[in-house]
């Protein structure tokens, strides 16, 4: 059973406060002081409208971004609720984890309170089962290495430059395993850095570990990005393949009625504005051009008809991510299978608030035919619980960031540790919307 259960407030990548929990289970057949796991939430910058709340206490210690009260949330209210219940019944554990918070949307504990629980009891349950976490939660099953989805240029609300889009990210799809796979992203990686640095443009990373030039396009981006993977003697489309994280949401403007584009402007000195339909039509030629086999978050995450003409359009050649759309909830998931909004899930843990909640939401999307994508926030901590539940969900892919920055190393290294571990029965393959790589 649960003996002990303890938060404190620790910092994350951004220097920002954040509730890192410990839990202790067993008992005398476990030896006397038991097994101790623990986790640190992370937490993001573009968050979804619909996203679990995260309770911050607003006073002025860390600009108000301090969580205090979340810590004393676990250390009361929420320990109250799971002292002496078997840690290896994570479903009643996060049931009485959300009772004991009763709101919708996670805001009378946090959802960072509620969550550090929820992933370090499971790590606990683990380590007193004395099997890895990506074992102890995905059984022996639990074989498929993820295609990293490396971020290597970072935009939006990720860095302080000219790149509209939030995210531009590198797909090792021709690798045989994630070793090769992440081996081949992190020189293509390199190879970015000495093509910006001889055109004299920045190399600072963004909160990713991408770097965050003045670029004045998405197309100028790729255009770089294909020269990366080339002069890295790979083949765009064949070894690498890209992705976008176009985090639209933050682009999109009520009064405006369109998606703005900032940096665009700026450095073309027009103002930029595009439709819906402009934004898919965009998108149609970026895949034309340049081998893009994902786009997230392509629109606003309350525009359902225009993700379902998104569909309509790319969805029988590009994996359309619903990030912000979808939030790891399982009713909004529903939702986009009934009106055919999208054709992959972005699990964060955090977006919802418990592990047994997250675990529901892949379930769902893969019963649908969804794909889905282990991933990160940009603000991270050195915690590795992400690349564990990457490999036991079977999802195949995750975002973890650049190969740059230890809080998104630590993932990938962790992966590296995991493939090591299962030898000759770990999977790498990349399996594309209807063979298109
Ligand atoms: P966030 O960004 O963690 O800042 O929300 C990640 C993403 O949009 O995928
Ligand atoms: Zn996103």
């Amino acid at each position: 059973p649960v003996r002990k259960v303890y938060a404190r407030e620790v910092l994350d990548s951004r220097g920002n406060p954040t509730v890192e929990a410990e839990v202790t289970v067993g008992e005398g057949i476990v030896g006397k002081e038991g097994y101790t796991g623990r986790a640190i939430v992370p937490s993001g910058a573009s968050t979804g409208k619909f996203e679990a709340l995260e309770l911050r206490d607003k006073e002025e210690r860390y600009q108000g971004m301090g969580v205090k009260k979340a810590v004393e949330h676990v250390n009361t209210h929420l320990a109250d609720a799971v002292l002496g219940e078997n840690a290896l019944c994570q479903n009643r554990i996060d049931r009485l984890l959300l009772e004991a918070d009763g709101t919708e949307t996670k805001e009378r504990m946090g959802a960072n309170a509620i969550l550090a629980v929820s992933l370090a009891v499971a790590d606990a349950a683990a380590k007193a089962m004395r099997l890895p976490l990506y074992q102890y939660l995905g059984g022996c099953n639990a074989v498929t290495m993820p295609v990293p989805m490396m971020n290597i240029l970072n935009g939006g609300k990720h860095a302080e430059n000219t790149v509209d889009f939030q995210e531009f990210m590198i797909l090792p799809v021709g690798a045989c395993c994630f070793k090769e796979g992440l081996r081949m992203g992190t020189e293509v990686y390199h190879c970015l850095r000495k093509i910006l640095k001889d055109r004299k443009l920045s190399v600072a990373v963004g909160d990713e570990g991408g770097f965050a030039p003045n670029l004045k396009s998405a197309g100028e981006v790729l255009a770089m990005m294909t020269e990366a993977v080339q002069a890295a003697g790979l083949q765009p489309g064949k070894d690498i393949c890209f992705a976008i994280d176009a985090a639209a949401s933050e682009l999109y403007q009520e009064e405006k009625q369109g998606y703005y584009f900032p940096g665009e402007s700026f450095m073309t000195g027009t103002e930029v504005l595009r439709t819906a339909e402009e934004m898919i039509s965009y998108y149609e030629e970026l895949v034309k051009e340049f081998p893009v086999v994902s786009i997230e978050d392509g629109l606003d995450q309350e525009d359902w008809t225009g993700w379902s003409l998104l569909t309509k359009r790319l969805g029988n050649k590009v994996q359309l991510v619903g990030d912000d759309l979808f939030v790891t909830n399982t009713e909004r998931i529903a939702k986009g299978i009934e009106e055919k909004a999208g054709n992959a899930v972005l699990i964060k843990v955090n977006q919802i608030g418990s592990l047994t909640e997250a675990r529901q939401a892949v379930e769902l999307a893969h019963r649908a035919g969804y794909r889905t994508i282990l991933s990160h926030r940009s603000g991270e901590s050195e915690d590795t619980f992400l690349a564990d539940l990457a490999v036991a969900s079977g999802s195949g892919q995750i975002k973890a960031g650049a190969p740059c920055r230890g809080e998104r190393t630590a993932k990938y290294n962790r992966l590296l540790a995991i493939e090591d571990q299962l030898g000759e029965t770990a999977v790498y393959r990349w399996q594309g919307i209807n063979g298109n790589l």
